[in-house]
């Protein structure tokens, strides 16, 4: 997968999908149940939360609010590869009147970012990441050893609930018919598909999540409802465009992803799909 950040790319953000409430419940109920543990600390002590991944700042608003209802004091620190994403990130902090450093960079950079996190975050971003157990490993390398680490994904083995796969293959299938017909000269790259869906499920991630060096690992699945409309906001995403169409111009990508989600909430007669979410939260002891 490509992180190369262009002006076209930057048209094609993560924030509008980001926008819908469902998907603020079920980061909210992550960041709570990952936070309680810190519940219990000093009122004056200063408290340190990364959000790796922390893309265009969803989940980094759920901390720094979350802390605020603790009542307590914390430096929160963002970290994404994406340019872009940080600054949305920051706009939207200073929109609710809270404070993060967003910094630019991979999991590898972090080790020389943070150390002795109390908390940290990798939320909707694991599933791009190929070696997912390196990324844990590093997760685990920069949390002081009482520290909890909290991930979570809606692109797994596991996230389709039952009768539901239709709706996924029709979009797809419509949307390649749509590119044949609307845009024959454009090619599907095949090798990039097969990386994108490399989906584990919840044991094979809490299995590495033990690998890493996380004595208890803690998952459960939450279930959103996702309107037809967010759908359609994900297909303009620029990083999920290139999972579905791989090697398809982004433009193009999410003109045919919009059509096809639509004709295939209309065959199938709904105008929204219940989706899991794998939830996990992990100590080192
Ligand atoms: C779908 S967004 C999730 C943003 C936010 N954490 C949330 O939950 O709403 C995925 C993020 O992963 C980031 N990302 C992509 N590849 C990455 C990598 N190799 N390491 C860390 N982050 C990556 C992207 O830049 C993007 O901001």
């Amino acid at each position: 997968m490509s992180m190369i950040e262009t002006e076209e790319t930057n048209r094609f953000t993560f924030e509008a999908f980001a926008a819908h409430p469902f998907y603020t419940e079920i980061n909210r109920s992550l960041v709570r149940q990952a936070l309680t543990s810190l519940a219990a600390r000093p009122a004056n002590a200063t408290l340190t939360v990364v959000d790796m991944a922390c893309g265009t700042g969803a989940v980094t608003r759920l901390i720094a609010q979350e802390m605020q209802r603790q009542h307590k004091q914390v430096r929160i620190i963002g970290v994404d590869p994406s340019a872009e994403a940080l600054r949305r990130a920051q706009k939207g902090m200073e929109i609710i009147g809270a404070k993060a450093e967003f910094i630019q960079g991979e999991a590898s950079d972090l080790p020389r970012i943070v150390q002795n996190a109390d908390a940290a975050f990798f939320c909707n971003a694991i599933h791009l990441l190929p070696d997912k157990l390196a990324a844990f490993r590093l997760m685990a390398s920069i949390l002081a050893p009482d520290g909890v680490f909290a991930c979570n994904s809606g692109f797994y083995d596991g996230t389709y609930v039952e009768g539901t796969e239709r709706f996924y293959r029709l979009w797809t299938s419509r949307a390649v018919r749509w590119l044949r017909k609307e845009h024959p000269e454009v090619r599907l790259s095949r090798e990039a598909k097969a990386m994108a869906m490399q989906w584990l499920n919840s044991k094979e991630y809490v299995s590495q999540l033990k690998q890493a060096g996380f004595a208890h690992v803690q998952a459960h699945q939450e279930t959103g409802i996702v309107s037809v409309d967010a759908w359609c906001d994900i297909g303009h995403y620029w990083l999920f465009i290139e999972g579905a169409l791989p090697g398809v111009p982004l433009s193009l990508g999410a003109a045919a992803l919009e059509v096809a989600v639509y004709e295939a909430g209309r065959e199938m007669g709904v105008t929204e799909t219940p989706r899991n979410w794998l939830q996990l939260i992990a100590s080192k002891k």
